[in-house]
């Protein structure tokens, strides 16, 4: 069976970090997403075409016998590899193996925190299944994409996973295997911008600084985290009631907490302030900083403005309009080419 599957990237609103301490965030998924094609493969190999992990700035190091690929926006072959584990997974818990065909593209960059090794992840688990002839609940997609980023990764929480799956606005709290998402409806279009600087660290890093400042000072850090989980609740009541003018002052009091964890930089910090000075009602970092992405709620007849200047301060800016739909599955002959190649592109040197 032919099969194409597409799943939506994605951004934490409010209470990254936190959420690793069993505090509430809020996720959501942007229109840009992670288009994959399979087809069954009757020789039973399986070949991974990625079509555009051609990303500018590529190092490779050789180290022990082990070659590393990086670009300027993230590993190279780690991102091949949750497509390659994500077979694994599949053909495990289906307790089937079969030869596939998988051709992936994205409309985001790989490695920026936009949530593309979830999105990958959790289609390629329903591509391989759905081309094998099974079926999955969201359900299941979700806890199998997890599976393959735990196994990608060592750790992942399972927030990326969980929106790419499931698309729209989502409030996620989890504490071991135990996970809590409850959908939220939001019923108007939110202004917000998003812009990338380099990242200077992995999340892992900014992980393990957090966690060794909450441990080593729980009576300060670990204040803070639970004001972030505080300002998730409020942030919350402000998205529902589509209150802009205090969904932004959210952004800011979460953006200042981050700050105090330690997770900000300096050029992060300059693209908050600068959105902010031309007319954002809010920004803040997403994801767990040490570069990567901001996001900022803009005054709806100040994008222009705000997206010029961060724009200026950042690698590249996108406007999204947020809580697209989760994974989507095709089935059938007809399915797939089209949508592969309608593809935006972010910047013209990564598409042919
Ligand atoms: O940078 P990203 O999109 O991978 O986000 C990491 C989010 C954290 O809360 C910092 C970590 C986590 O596992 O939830």
């Amino acid at each position: 069976m032919r099969v194409y599957v597409s799943a939506p990237g994605k951004v934490t609103l409010f209470g990254e970090h936190a959420v690793v301490y069993g505090q509430p965030a809020i996720v959501t998924s942007i229109d840009r997403r992670v288009h994959v094609f399979a087809e069954p493969r009757s020789d039973g190999a399986v070949t991974i075409e990625a079509r555009d992990l051609r990303t500018p700035g590529v190092r490779v190091t050789y180290r022990e016998g082990e070659v590393t690929v990086e670009t300027d926006y993230g590993l190279v072959l780690p991102a091949i590899s949750y497509l390659h584990k994500a077979v694994e997974v599949a053909s495990s818990y289906l307790g089937s193996r079969h030869g596939v065909k998988l051709v992936v593209q994205s409309e985001m960059p790989v490695g920026a925190g936009l949530g593309t090794s979830a999105a990958v992840a959790v289609a390629t688990v329903a591509a391989y299944a759905y081309s094998g002839g099974y079926e999955l609940s969201k359900d299941e997609i979700a806890r199998l994409g997890w599976e393959v980023e735990k196994k990608v990764q060592g750790i992942a929480s399972p927030m990326d996973t969980s929106i790419v799956t499931y698309g729209g606005f989502m409030r996620i709290r989890y504490s071991g295997e135990e996970v809590e998402r409850v959908s939220l409806r939001v019923g108007a279009e939110l202004p917000i911008l998003l812009a990338y600087v380099e990242r200077e660290f992995r999340t892992g890093d900014m992980v393990r600084m957090v966690r060794e400042r909450v441990t080593r000072y729980p009576q300060l850090y670990g204040r803070i985290i639970e004001l972030v989980g505080e300002v998730v609740g409020a942030a919350e009541r402000a998205l529902l009631n589509h209150d802009l003018e205090e969904l932004g002052l959210m952004m800011n009091l979460n953006h200042g907490l981050l700050d105090s964890l330690g997770v900000s930089t300096r050029r992060l910090n300059e693209v908050v302030y600068a959105a902010r000075s031309s007319g954002a009602l809010g920004a803040k970092l997403t994801g767990a900083g040490g570069g990567g992405c901001v996001i900022a709620l803009s005054r709806p007849e100040k994008m222009g403005v705000v997206e010029a200047v961060m724009g200026f301060l950042s690698e590249f800016t996108m406007r999204t309009s947020l809580g697209s739909e989760g994974v989507r599955v095709e089935v059938g002959e007809k399915t797939g080419g089209a949508a592969l190649t309608r593809t935006t592109c972010l910047r013209s040197s990564w598409c042919t």
